[in-house]
């Protein structure tokens, strides 16, 4: 009569395992996939360039410096002169050049053309001097303002010239070239054809700028985590089923072999 009560004990302690894994099954699944964000690890400082100063003290680009202020395009340059993987090469034109504009005067731009204007000054990399002959063979170069804003360069034994389509113009000096920033002053303002190739004065139409602001950025980033995050808990409930499942078909065998041997006794 040993060999019952020790069935009895085993079947008991059984269906408490099993209804124990049953009522975990209607309790929610933890939060703990949750991905963790990986921290980047934090680059080397390089050493900062303050732009607004720069400019203030070099030049005189007072006008170009007023023109990049107004807009706010000097935080998207400084932004880029920050990021020291990629850097900036900025063109600027001094004063004098602005003087110098007949024709089609940047006063009849509207806000976001004259931001395009601004930042089609600028190309989102650092390059040296040396490196425009290997650029000006890669056919026309994107500009931070994006899009159809391109600039055609050319380098003939160390003359960098630049053509907009709509200006020709040279590089004279370097104002600054160490990677990640580098500032050359050219002669004239460069007049991006995608404005000035069409209606002049261009009427306002709708801004081709691109958003590139870090906090554009950012956003994207953070949805695409969200987006993994939420993912990744399906795929964590459906494994806790297959070992609840595996659990209760274990003990359903056990019971069924017990039966038979209690049979057989
Ligand atoms: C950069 O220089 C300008 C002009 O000298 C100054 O007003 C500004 O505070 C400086 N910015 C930083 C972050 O040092
Ligand atoms: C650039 O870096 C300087 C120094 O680290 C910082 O003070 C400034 O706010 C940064 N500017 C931008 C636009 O990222
Ligand atoms: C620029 O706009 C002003 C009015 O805002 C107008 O008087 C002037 O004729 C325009 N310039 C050209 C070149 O059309
Ligand atoms: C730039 O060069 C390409 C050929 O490489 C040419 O098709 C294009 O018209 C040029 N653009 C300008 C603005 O000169």
């Amino acid at each position: 009569m040993q060999f019952p009560r020790t069935f009895v004990i085993v079947c008991s302690a059984l269906l408490l395992c099993s209804s124990l894994t049953y009522g975990q099954k209607a309790s929610p699944p933890a939060p703990i996939a949750m991905t963790p964000t990986p921290t980047p690890a934090p680059a080397p400082a390089p050493e900062y360039v303050n732009l607004t100063y720069l400019l203030s003290v070099a030049g005189p680009f007072h006008t170009f410096l007023n023109y990049l202020e107004s807009t706010k395009v000097i935080d998207t340059f400084q932004n880029q002169a920050n990021n020291s993987e990629q850097g900036i090469t900025i063109f600027i034109p001094k004063d004098s050049s602005f003087k110098g504009l007949k024709k089609p005067t940047l006063s009849n731009l509207s806000n976001d053309q004259l931001k395009s204007l601004v930042l089609f000054h600028a190309l989102p990399k650092y390059y040296a001097l040396a490196d425009f002959s290997e650029l000006s063979a890669k056919g026309p170069a994107t500009t931070l303002a994006g899009g159809q804003y391109t600039l055609n360069f050319t380098d003939n034994s160390g003359t960098v010239r630049l053509d907009s389509g709509w200006s020709k113009t040279k590089v004279t000096s370097a104002v600054h070239s160490t990677d990640p920033v580098a500032i050359y002053q050219v002669d004239k303002v460069l007049l991006p054809e995608a404005i000035f190739g069409t209606d002049i004065p261009p009427v306002p139409a709708p801004a081709p700028a691109p958003d590139i602001s870090p906090a554009a950025d950012s956003r994207s980033a953070d949805s695409k985590e969200g987006g993994s995050s939420s993912k990744s808990l399906p795929s964590s409930s459906s494994s806790c089923r297959i070992v609840e499942l595996s659990l209760s078909v274990w003990s359903q065998l056990v019971l069924a072999v017990f039966g038979g041997l209690v049979l057989l006794f």
